[in-house]
């Protein structure tokens, strides 16, 4: 009835199995570490919404309006009749592709790939409406660690990988990452990759730990996640969020730091792990790019730079390569 076909790749346990994991691993190590991708239940996931409305959180407008300016240009170079999108998150982005690639009379397939389930319908119904035409393939996956574009028979795909979220990576995951994405494409096809650019340190921290503090809470929400999915006993208000800028690897950093000594009781996996005072949790890397950097990690996995523009202040760069 929706018109959109939907392929589950997620191991039925999925959720509970990864976060354990993830938790006992980051919270036994030494500096403790959560991974960002807990951030996200539906509380974090409005929070982040928010942050992208925050005067400080230039991202997202400035990645928006070089899709404004390019998409035409991105259409007219593609002329691709499937779009695949990593992490589709909130449609509004992806209009603005749709839209040229309409209107270049190319497009005939939108294949959204992300982890909640939830978020894949209500975007794909919302553009099934706006594009009748359109056939909408999403997959449901942990990305990350199973990446599956669809193939799909006919023209070429472009896969966009927006709002600087490979920054989330670490550089040799971001090269596992970047290859896997070269093999699910034939030569030919294309990766419209958004990355944030290095600028001055007060402009990054500031776009992390905003005046109103909704970073703050974004980021003491993965607490609270695991919290409810571990039955354990963080109180949020025992720790401070800290947003850095590390210099030597060009990537801010979020942490939360024990304000005192704290004992987490996490009953789920039986394990209580012990802060002391003062010492931090990394919870996010963000990492910030350069043209040359972006380049060079995409030609090492087999993508041609063809575009690179920026927005007018220079803060976001959107990078076009194609499968060499
Ligand atoms: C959605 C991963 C791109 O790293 O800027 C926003 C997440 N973290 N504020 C980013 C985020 C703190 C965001 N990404």
């Amino acid at each position: 009835m929706s018109g959109i076909e939907i392929d589950r790749r997620l191991p039925e346990d999925f959720f509970s199995a990864a976060l354990r994991d993830d938790v006992l691993k980051g919270l036994t190590a030494d500096p403790k570490w959560l991974p960002p991708k807990w951030f996200y239940d539906a509380r974090g996931s409005d929070l982040f919404e928010e942050i992208t409305r925050l005067p400080e959180y230039y991202p997202t407008r400035a990645e928006r309006e070089i899709l404004t300016a390019r998409a035409p240009e991105i259409a007219a170079l593609t002329r691709a009749e499937t779009l695949a999108e990593l992490g589709s998150g909130s449609s509004s982005k992806t209009t603005l592709l749709l839209d040229a690639l309409q209107a270049a009379g190319t497009l005939r397939r939108y294949d959204p790939i992300d982890v909640s389930e939830a978020a894949l319908l209500a975007s794909g119904e919302q553009l099934r409406r706006r594009y009748p035409q359109l056939t909408v393939h999403a997959v449901v996956t942990d990305f990350e660690e199973r990446l599956a574009i669809p193939d799909a028979d006919g023209g070429p795909r472009i896969v966009a990988f927006l709002g600087g979220t490979i920054g989330n990576l670490l550089p040799e995951e971001r090269a596992v990452f970047l290859t896997r994405v070269r093999a699910n494409l034939r030569p030919g096809e294309w990766l419209l990759l958004g990355t944030d650019l290095v600028k001055d340190p007060a402009t990054l921290v500031a776009a992390y730990d905003d005046a109103a503090g909704v970073t703050a809470e974004f980021n003491k929400n993965v607490l609270r996640v695991v919290d409810r999915e571990l039955t354990a006993d963080f109180d949020p208000d025992d720790f401070d969020h800290v947003a850095l800028w590390d210099a030597q690897a060009e990537w801010i950093e979020m942490r939360l730091r024990a304000r005192r000594d704290v004992d987490v009781r996490l009953k789920e996996l039986d394990l209580t792990v012990s802060f002391e005072a003062g010492e931090e949790l990394r919870t996010e890397i963000s990492a910030k790019f350069r043209r040359e950097g972006v380049e060079s990690e995409l030609a090492a996995a087999g993508f041609a730079l063809r575009r690179w523009w920026t927005d007018g202040e220079g803060r976001f760069g959107l990078s076009l390569a194609e499968g060499v």
